[in-house]
């Protein structure tokens, strides 16, 4: 902690520079070694500013989502696992995160069969009509949830929902059909309050909407992906080369 970065003489209220200074040190990792803040009265007297300051600015910073209070055991710096992941490579969630040494989990949405919709019978190459399993899922790293994943595939491939009990990619190699190529789009979007909510940030948090398409290696289409992923939680890394 830095007292000397607040000051009287700067245009802003004092509460936010004490929450702009906890900011940076949660934001860049530099509170690391530990998960709790210091207690209001120790905060005040560090930053040598009243309680009510200190109070005004961890509540801003639990609106941002970065922090939590527990009744009578004090404020905690929310962890989320960073995760950079390649673009290029074809993996499944389970492997990204359990490449990491951290434990992939998921928790069901919803699972049905139902009528593909049009867009997800253009994207699978189905006739209107046509039945799809629908897989929708928070997905977790070591607990805390990472992205929100609406899978449809043709019931061709995946005849039933609760054949996926872990990985769908594993069950899907398991079954035969292995994904081979992927088409994928990525845009930035503001999360909608329901699934800001899922993902545990505030309304409005940046986030991307990832679509992919897979494909077996006959080119016959296998999924129809959307995906909201945390832009807090990933940087996705390409490599680059003269065409
Ligand atoms: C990634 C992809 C999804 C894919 C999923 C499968 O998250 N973005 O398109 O459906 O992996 O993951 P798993 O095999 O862990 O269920």
């Amino acid at each position: 902690f830095d007292p000397t970065a607040l000051s009287d003489a700067l245009p802003l209220p004092l509460y936010l520079q004490l929450a702009r200074h906890l900011r940076t040190l949660i934001v860049e990792g530099r509170l690391t070694d530990q998960d709790a803040l210091p207690g209001e009265r120790e905060l005040a007297e560090t930053f040598g500013v009243s309680r009510v300051t200190v109070r005004k600015a961890l509540r801003e910073l639990i609106a941002e989502g970065l922090l939590h209070q527990r009744q009578g055991a004090g404020t905690f710096i929310n962890r989320s696992p960073h995760v950079e992941q390649r673009l290029s490579a074809l993996t499944s969630f389970t492997e990204d995160i359990g490449g990491r040494g951290l434990k992939p989990d998921s928790r069901w949405l919803s699972r049905s069969v139902a009528t593909a919709t049009p867009e997800e019978a253009m994207a699978l190459g189905l006739r209107p009509g046509a039945e799809v399993v629908r897989l929708h899922r928070l997905r977790l790293a070591d607990g805390t949830p990472l992205a929100i994943e609406l899978s449809a595939l043709p019931t061709s491939v995946l005849p039933d929902p609760d054949l996926v009990q872990g990985s769908l990619y594993e069950t899907l190699r398991g079954r035969g059909h292995p994904p081979f190529r992927a088409l994928q789009r990525l845009s930035a979007i503001r999360l909608p309050a329901d699934q800001a909510t899922l993902l545990g940030v505030p309304d409005g948090a940046p986030a991307l909407y990832i679509e992919r398409r897979t494909f077996l290696e006959n080119g016959t289409p296998l999924e129809f992906v959307r995906s909201h992923y945390r832009g807090d939680a990933y940087d996705f890394v390409v490599e680059l080369s003269l065409v």
